[in-house]
């Protein structure tokens, strides 16, 4: 047990800093271990106070300390293990320091580390106190000169801004400097050393200046940027025509590095990313992998306005950058891929995630009010529903208001540090709407459970809507109040064709009611015939919506929705409620036929695009299953899954057959939405047929492993002889990892879809795993794909009911904390939701839990998260 409780930081107690960092130049002299950083910076008081200056500094090793020039004796500073703080400090003074620190023995991965021989930075949250004294927070904005020296064999010295200087020392080393003109906080600084390949090209913008683009990878591996530099560049021009932003410096560089804690970071001029999420070709990158890399490429990209000239005062603001940056983000993928694929499939991630995270004891506002680690912050909550929020604000106040507002966000706090009731505000005042209300979006957490109940007077010609909205209890919050809604409603007659209908006496096809009391009655007139309702269409509102649709109705949206989220949503509510009634004991066998002959007819359907047709394809998943059961059983949840998928497999044999011979890449592969879409439909077309027991199937799942020609259908392949199972599967294993031991991107791969396998003898080959010579728990990706893809997809081995599972990831949990804590603490996740179990599950879970916050010297990341967990 921890003897310190941690305290917590509370967004109550905000109080600007004491001082201000105007200017600062950086001197680094790299060595793996000992790395001597001097900082000298002009340093001001601000405002009218007497207070001491402190400055954070973690796992420094303190040289020396000046003001003026004059060295600072013992009485005149004090240095502890988290802050340096001098007494009595001067109004306005050059400080000078120098700290040595120790990259190579970093495996924290935060601060200056160390990568594949490289050194590399991550600041953001609280990184930059690991190198040098600073008062690290985001509202202390400075303009940083960076002087970087070291061994010639680190050829490219790299920092934030514009190169000013570099050239050669004696002693066998070089030096670079760089100056940033953007005055911004440290968490956004970054430093990148080492013998790197570089892929380059050049952006006209829109006011005609050239911008020089360049990646650094490893040696080697620059055709597989190239990708990631056509994605940068759609990014650069879509940020131009979608928002009028336009880049700001002659240069900017983007560096992959394989050890990275999260997926990519958005330094000024210099992002750094996990090479996982920049590098791609078609033998080593499925299409899903394209597809992220252009998203996180224009999320890091968007970040220039939204995140680093516009940057947030405190933590607590975290989703003013994260939650509008993933909105921005979404919005480009959409225009690039299409819209109605692209919700979908934002909406999955978003219940898988943050549904789930909403349900549990880990539950939180879009705007926290109280943290003890912020690292333990970047959850799906504030990213995907901070996103699902400026969403709403779009549809509420319409895309011309919507634009407005964000203009004058731009042009007010641009160069500053702000909040998110300065975001809300600049809307309020574009679009002359009191916003008072929406605000409760940010501060109330849980997910609205929204009722709908119709009744259609055909004399009248009238149909009569009541929408009344409840949000359950979450940590801290036990009562909650109505929010704003935005539901987008839409009808079709009985025959699937759409329905116009009045609304203020004006015939329309869709309105969006604003539910904004507890609940409401609405009529809509001008009805002829007996409608279907389309509610809640897009997705307009991240909420849990039940309606009083009959399986009837759910099958017109089905067959014909126009409006296509809705097509797919009526079929997963059709699926989720069969398969729940067989996991509860009263399986429907006449439904799962009706089901299955639809999904025919939708496969059919020559307007839908192939990608639309995969997604209807797959069944709702088992995470999210789960949350829908009370108690969830995953166990019933998998078998009850897996025999409609088999039903469906014998149903639509012939189909699926055809499609999967139909869909053959043909002529040369290219990464975009069309041909992935293709070959979408034909890898799921495959995954279903491996639910059919008949023996072909394993040749049909063989053959298409081995003819695979791209890293797409190869994975399909393995995917779908890990369902079958036996020797075919184990072959296919032997077969992938020979030929693909030298490139790690791709055994991560080949590590996940094992800890995936839902049969019996799983965990035991995943615990067997952790002692493969290729496995490293030091390095995040390699984790991840065993450790965090086991506890989060694969709920029937995970949840097995001796409570191995539990206590394998508990363990890796305790390993993982002694080195890297925020890696640690995002396993927690997959424990938290213990109470949503039955009783003997959740015992299990609880009792790792405990033996987790037990444990003596814990991280406080792992700490908060397993303390709240337990709450
Ligand atoms: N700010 C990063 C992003 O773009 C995420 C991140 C957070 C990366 C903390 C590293 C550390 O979303
Ligand atoms: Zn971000």
């Amino acid at each position: 047990m921890r003897t310190d409780t941690p305290q917590p930081i509370r967004l109550a107690d905000y109080r600007p800093p004491a001082f201000l960092v105007d200017e600062v130049n950086l001197t680094f002299d790299l060595q793996p271990n000992a790395t001597r950083v001097k900082a000298r910076m002009q340093v001001r008081r601000n405002g009218d106070h007497a207070e001491a200056l402190r400055f954070n500094g973690e796992r420094l090793k303190p040289i020396s300390v000046a003001i003026d020039g004059r060295t600072l004796g013992e009485a005149e500073r004090t240095i502890d293990g988290e802050f340096l703080v001098i007494p009595d400090a001067p109004d306005a003074f050059v400080l000078e320091t120098e700290v040595e620190i120790d990259p190579e023995n970093n495996k924290a991965l935060d601060g200056l580390y160390m990568s594949g021989g490289r050194f590399c930075t991550q600041c953001e949250a609280e990184g930059f106190r690991k190198i040098t004294f600073w008062p690290d927070r985001p509202d202390v904005l400075s303009r940083f000169t960076v002087r970087i020296e070291a061994d010639k064999a680190f050829r490219h010295l790299l920092s934030n801004g514009n190169l000013v200087q570099s050239g050669d020392l004696p002693g066998g080393r070089r030096f670079a400097v760089w100056n940033d003109p953007f005055p911004k906080p440290c968490y956004l600084f970054a430093l990148v050393g080492g013998e790197l390949d570089v892929l380059e090209d050049k952006l006209v913008t829109m006011t005609g200046r050239t911008v020089d683009l360049r990646i650094y990878v490893d040696p080697g591996m620059a055709p597989r940027a190239a990708y990631a530099m056509d994605a940068l560049k759609r990014s650069m021009t879509w940020d131009e025509e979608a928002f009028g932003r336009e880049y700001d410096l002659d240069l900017f560089m983007i560096v992959a590095v394989r050890d990275f804690n999260f997926g990519a970071m958005e330094n000024k001029g210099l992002n750094i990313f996990n090479s996982s999420l920049l590098l791609a070709d078609p033998a080593t990158a499925t299409d899903m992998d394209f597809e992220r890399i252009e998203s996180v490429v224009a999320h890091e990209y968007f970040h220039n306005w939204t995140g680093d000239r516009i940057t947030c005062r405190d933590w607590f603001q975290l989703c003013l950058k994260e939650g509008l940056t993933v909105f921005r983000d979404q919005s480009f993928s959409a225009d690039m891929r299409g819209h109605a694929v692209q919700r979908i499939k934002d909406v999955k991630a978003l219940r898988a995630r943050q549904f789930a995270e909403d349900q549990g004891p880990l539950a939180h506002p879009v705007r926290p009010s109280s943290y003890l680690k912020i690292d333990n912050f970047y959850t799906a909550t504030i990213y995907e529903k901070g996103a699902e929020v400026i969403r709403m604000l779009k549809t509420l106040i319409g895309p011309d208001a919507f634009r407005a507002g964000m203009d004058l966000y731009f042009e007010r706090w641009d160069g500053h540090a702000t909040t998110v009731e300065e975001f809300i505000r600049c809307f309020a005042e574009a679009s002359g709407r009191d916003l008072t209300d929406f605000f409760a979006w940010y501060e109330q957490a849980g997910t609205p459970k929204v009722t709908l109940a119709s009744r259609y007077d055909e004399a009248a010609r009238a149909l009569h809507l009541e929408l009344t909205q409840a949000t359950p209890p979450t940590p801290g919050q036990p009562t909650k109040r109505p929010l704003p809604i935005p539901v987008t409603v839409g009808l079709l007659d009985q025959d699937g064709r759409t329905q116009a209908f009045e609304r203020d006496g004006k015939a329309i096809d869709e309105t969006v009611i604003v539910l904004d009391g507890a609940s409401a009655k609405i009529t809509l007139t001008g009805v002829d015939r007996p409608p279907v309702v389309s509610a809640l269409r897009g997705f307009s509102a991240p909420v849990r919506l039940e309606s009083d649709a009959e399986p009837k109705d759910r099958y017109v949206l089905l067959a014909g929705d126009p409006d296509l989220f809705n097509r797919w949503e009526a079929g997963q509510e059709l699926a989720r409620a069969l398969i729940l009634a067989r996991a509860e004991g009263r399986p429907d066998e006449v439904g799962e036929e009706r089901y299955a002959e639809a999904v025919g007819r939708a496969l059919s359907d020559q307007a839908a695009e192939p990608a639309f047709k995969a997604l209807l394809l797959a069944l709702p998943s088992e995470p999210d299953l789960a949350l829908a059961m009370r108690p969830a059983d995953p166990g019933a949840i998998h078998e009850a899954r897996e025999a409609l998928r088999e039903r469906l497999a014998v149903h639509l044999q012939h189909e699926l057959r055809r499609l999967h011979t139909g869909l053959q890449d043909l002529g040369e592969f290219s990464p975009d939405a069309a041909g992935a879409g293709r070959r979408a439909l034909r890898n799921a077309a495959l995954e279903l047929l491996a639910a059919n027991p008949r023996s072909e199937i394993a040749e049909v799942a063989a053959g298409h492993y081995a003819a695979a020609a791209n890293m797409t259908d190869a994975m399909g392949g393995l995917n779908a002889l890990m369902l079958i199972g036996g020797e075919p599967f184990e072959q296919g294993l032997t077969d992938f990892y020979e030929r693909w031991k030298s490139e790690p991107l791709v055994i991560d791969k080949w590590f996940a879809v094992q800890a995936r396998d839902p049969s019996e003898t799983a965990l035991g080959r995943v615990i067997g795993l952790t002692a493969h010579p290729a496995f490293d728990a030091k390095n995040p990706n390699r984790l991840r794909a065993l450790v965090s893809t086991f506890a989060n997809f694969n709920p029937a081995r995970f949840h097995d009911p001796s409570g191995a599972g539990y206590r394998f990831l508990a363990d890796q949990i305790l390993a993982v904390d002694r080195y890297n804590p925020m890696i640690a603490a995002r396993l927690i996740d997959a424990l938290g939701g213990w109470r949503r179990y039955t009783p003997e599950l959740g015992a299990l879970m609880k009792a790792e839990l405990q033996r987790i916050v037990s444990t003596e010297g814990l991280s406080k990341n792992v700490f908060e998260l397993a303390s709240r967990a337990l709450a």
